[in-house]
Parts: structure tokens; sequence; C-alpha cells
């Protein structure tokens, strides 16, 4: 169940990474999708990582098999990644930038300069019958270049806002206005996350030309206070309020 027309989907990929700090089978983050399914995740998002930090191959298998709502697959535009979605067939997968290095996807696509193999990957995706989304920064020029590239959908990188405090939210906050004005105009759907907590998803929910949002990190910490069910459920509740 949406909020009006706004989807939220539930990153589980660090259930994963706390059940890989001990190398055995729990928490399973499997559970943990049929969990915010259950409290009312409009679907379910994963990053298979190059380096497998968090979720891994099996991991993808069985969340394609056992849940019931759409899967987004996270991952990198190499040939090794579009293979296993290809083989995968999720719902939709999404074009991050991955460095081995970083602890979270720092930065949006660099769509401006990409290379031919990111439009290659857009197009064999979409061809599969994949919905595919560049995560990019909000940036008017960067979602031309996302629309030019052929993806339907850009989702707005929300982590410099989340971070940034008192006037320079504010400026983050209008940067990601204005980017989600310019998906809509040129016909693109337009999709926000990284680092959206209870404070901070107010004002991006509100923007008529979000369609989806996809929040992970805060609602995984939050549940070890108040379980996963009552963190996705306020989470939806504030959605809701925004959305008006
Ligand atoms: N969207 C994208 C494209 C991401 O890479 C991530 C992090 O994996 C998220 C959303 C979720 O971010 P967070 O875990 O900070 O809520």
């Amino acid at each position: 169940m949406s909020a009006g027309n706004l989807r939220l989907g539930i990153n589980i990929d660090h259930v994963a990474t706390v059940r890989n700090s001990r190398g055995g089978a729990v928490p399973d983050p499997v559970r943990a999708a049929k969990l915010a399914i259950a409290a009312g995740a409009d679907g379910i998002t994963a990053h298979l990582r190059e380096d497998r930090r968090h979720m891994r191959d099996d991991d993808m298998r069985r969340l394609k098999a056992e849940i019931d709502k759409p899967l987004n697959m996270e991952m990198a535009a190499t040939p090794e990644m579009v293979d296993i979605a290809l083989s995968l067939a999720p719902h939709a997968c999404c074009l991050v930038p991955e460095k081995r290095e970083e602890r979270t996807t720092e930065g949006g696509l660099n769509v401006l300069s990409a290379g031919p193999f990111l439009a290659e990957a857009v197009t064999r995706l979409g061809a599969a019958g994949i919905r595919v989304s560049l995560f990019v920064e909000p940036d008017p020029r960067v979602l031309d270049a996302a629309k030019a590239l052929g993806a339907p959908v850009v989702e707005l990188h929300t982590g410099a806002y989340c971070d940034a405090t008192g006037a320079a939210r504010a400026a983050e906050m209008e940067r990601i206005r204005a980017a989600a004005a310019h998906a809509g105009a040129i016909g693109l759907e337009c999709h926000a996350g990284h680092g959206l907590a209870f404070d901070t998803v107010g004002p991006v929910a509100a923007l008529p030309q979000i369609r989806e949002l996809n929040i992970g990190h805060f609602l995984i910490g939050e549940a070890i206070f108040t379980g996963l069910a009552a963190a996705i459920a306020e989470m939806r509740r504030l959605m809701d309020e925004a959305r008006g």
C-alpha cells in the first residue's frame, strides 16, 4: 500500500552486513524482506556489490524466488553485474557507481562522461524488460544526459541533503526540488534515496514528481530499538503526512 502515488522500497543490505559479521546464516535478509513487505514496503531493494560485502548472489536468487513484491537490484554497470541481472531478471535495476574503498555509494553516476558500456547496460537491461534507473546527483545537466542514454528512471542521491545541516541542508533540498521538477519536465520517472531518516524524509516525500523512495540503513538501525515493522510503519506515516 503506497502513500498516494509514492512507493517505499526497503533496502535490506545491512541485515546481510550484520549476518556477514559472524559468517553464519543469521539474521537472514530474506526474512527481513518478507517482514518489510508485511509492514507495508512496496518493494525490496538490494545492492549486489562487486566485493559481496553484504548481499550475496544466493541472497539475490532467494529474494527473487521468495518475495511477492518488486525486487530492485542495485548494481554497478559492469559486464559481470549485467550478466547476473539478465539471468536473475529482477523487476528493476538501479545502476550505481561503485568503488571498493568506499563505505557506501558516495556520489551519483558519472553520466556526463560515461563510457559506452553504461549506454549498453541501459539498453540490454531495458530490452530484457527490466526497469532501469540511474542513481544520479540532483543536477539538471546530469538528468538530460540520463535521458539521452535512454534510461526511463532516475534516482536522485539525497546523501548530501541528509548530511547537511541548517542553510546548507535547505540549499541541498532546493537542488533536489529543482532536479525533480526537471526530471518530470523531460519525462523521467523520479525516485530518491540515500541517507533518508525520519527527520529528512518529509520534504523529499512532499515533491509531487517523486514516485519512489529507497531507504535502508536508517531503518535497519532503528529496528534495533523499535523493531523493523514499527520503523517502517513510522516512515510510511511520515511519507503519507508529507504527501498530504
Ligand atoms: N538508493 C541507492 C541507489 C543506494 O545506493 C542506497 C544505498 O545502498 C540507498 C538508496 C539506500 O540508502 P540508505 O541505506 O542510506 O537508506
